[in-house]
């Protein structure tokens, strides 16, 4: 089966070392397996909850997009989006909204820190906390759940954002489910070995902490931030104890096994930190270098960049857009034209109306048959790769959109988007097929 990764990077700041080590390394990486399919994208409505420089939040968006493609993701392969160009998003994180209870949302982290704040300062508890603070895990859960991921790679702080979106998502398919799962629950994942790369003070590299190295600055740049790595005083050619030395950590997080292993012994054996810094940016030089190169010729071709995410978005949306015609229904936001249908309305028309007939094939696929009121099949319908597939396609065939019935011979077609989802059989003459479609208007056609 395949495997949907999904993480979101907030474009409030330029990457930098830990943000590629942490997250945009192992992505990419994650992004290339064959039974995987990702889903990458700048998650620029959470950037504004942060941050109310616009200057600031079009550079990131620029500077994040341009790190992704320059560090190799395949953009044919992954789906590479802007959170803002798909607008199911916010839609969907009002339906969540409205499931997400609210004493959830308070034990959030960053949440309960701004009113631990607060209070120890004596302030109101909510003083400077905004609805876009409050409700980020939501936003955060609509994410995750349009593109029902199975995977999320974050950070650890993050971790307890996606066991909040399995919450928002088990309670929306328990309420509206009817049995089935609308939403896959997802499963944060952590890299262990280089979740939280050191920054130059052996603090958790941050910009909150002003401990960064640049990911795609000059080599003059990536140099100077190096020297400023705290090292202890041990001189020259004494012995240096690697495992309390977070310059040994941000080593390993880019070393092969043997590097790593010669790296250590000479440190046990005296290497100066000077040129224990030297070996680190060489290290990090031989790895940026040339993705450094494809940055800065990325970013100056803005124009280039946009077509991409629009081209990502496109994509993202032939998921999204379906997948949210189908929430809405199952919340009860439908077409008037569709048959009344739930709990509520009774019994459906058992008889003397027609019906569509689902059913797996030998080879795992979904077919559907639409019968006529007689029983007699009206259309046999394309092979889907999942029930979901076959499921809306019979959705959007009761929708009471006009239908796209083409002739061909004594049979016919039903088409949507460009393809044919439904075959009829082969009629007798061309007047038994034109009556058949008329049973099959009629079967399709909105009930009273
Ligand atoms: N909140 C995440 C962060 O700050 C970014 C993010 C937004 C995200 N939406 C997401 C991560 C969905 C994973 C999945 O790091």
């Amino acid at each position: 089966m395949t495997t949907r990764i999904l993480t979101g990077i907030t474009t409030t700041g330029t990457p930098h070392l830990g943000n590629y080590a942490g997250a945009i390394r192992p992505a990419i990486v994650a992004s290339r397996a064959g039974d995987v399919d990702s889903f990458y994208f700048l998650a620029d409505y959470h950037a504004l909850i942060k941050c109310d420089d616009p200057a600031r939040i079009q550079r990131s968006r620029l500077e994040i997009a341009a790190t992704w493609l320059a560090c190799g993701l395949d953009t044919d392969k992954a789906t590479f989006y802007r959170q803002s160009d798909i607008p199911e998003i916010p839609e969907l994180t009002w339906l969540l909204t409205c499931v997400s209870a609210k004493g959830l949302l308070n034990r959030a982290h960053a949440y309960k820190a701004s009113v631990d704040k607060n209070v120890e300062a004596g302030e109101d508890p909510d003083a400077g906390v905004t609805m876009g603070l409050y409700s980020y895990p939501v936003l955060m859960a609509a994410d995750i759940l349009m593109f029902n991921a199975h995977k999320v790679p974050v950070g650890r702080d993050q971790i307890q954002h996606v066991e909040m979106a399995r919450d928002i998502g088990q309670r929306f398919n328990h309420l509206f489910g009817a049995g089935r799962e609308l939403f896959t629950l997802p499963e944060a994942v952590i890299e262990e070995e280089v979740a939280t790369l050191p920054g130059l003070d052996g603090r958790k590299m941050s910009k909150s902490y002003d401990n960064t190295i640049p990911l795609f600055g000059s080599a003059k740049q990536l140099k100077d931030a190096i020297a400023r790595i705290v090292t202890d005083s041990r001189a020259p050619g004494e012995p240096k104890d690697p495992d309390s030395a977070h310059l040994f950590t941000l080593y390993q997080a880019f070393a092969t096994p043997e590097q790593l292993a010669a790296f250590r012994a000479e440190l046990l054996d005296g290497l100066a930190w000077g040129e224990a810094k030297q070996r680190l940016f060489q290290l990090l030089d031989n790895e940026l270098g040339e993705a450094r190169e494809r940055y800065h010729a990325l970013i100056e071709r803005p124009a280039d960049l946009e077509d991409i995410l629009l081209a990502g978005a496109a994509k993202a949306r032939k998921t999204a857009t379906p997948f949210l015609n189908e929430l809405r229904e199952a919340v009860g936001l439908r077409s008037f034209r569709s048959a009344v249908q739930g709990n509520e309305g009774g019994k459906k028309k058992a008889t003397k109306s027609a019906r569509f007939v689902s059913f797996r094939e030998d080879d795992g696929s979904f077919r559907f048959r639409l019968l006529d009121a007689a029983g007699e099949q009206l259309l046999l319908s394309s092979a889907f790769a999942d029930g979901k597939a076959a499921g809306q396609v019979t959705k959007r065939l009761q929708a009471g959109e006009a239908l796209d019935i083409r002739v061909d011979g004594n049979a016919f077609a039903v088409w949507l988007d460009g393809a044919a989802v439904a075959q009829s059989p082969a009629f007798a003459d061309l007047q038994a097929c034109e009556q058949a479609i008329e049973r099959l208007r009629e079967a399709l056609a909105p009930q009273d």
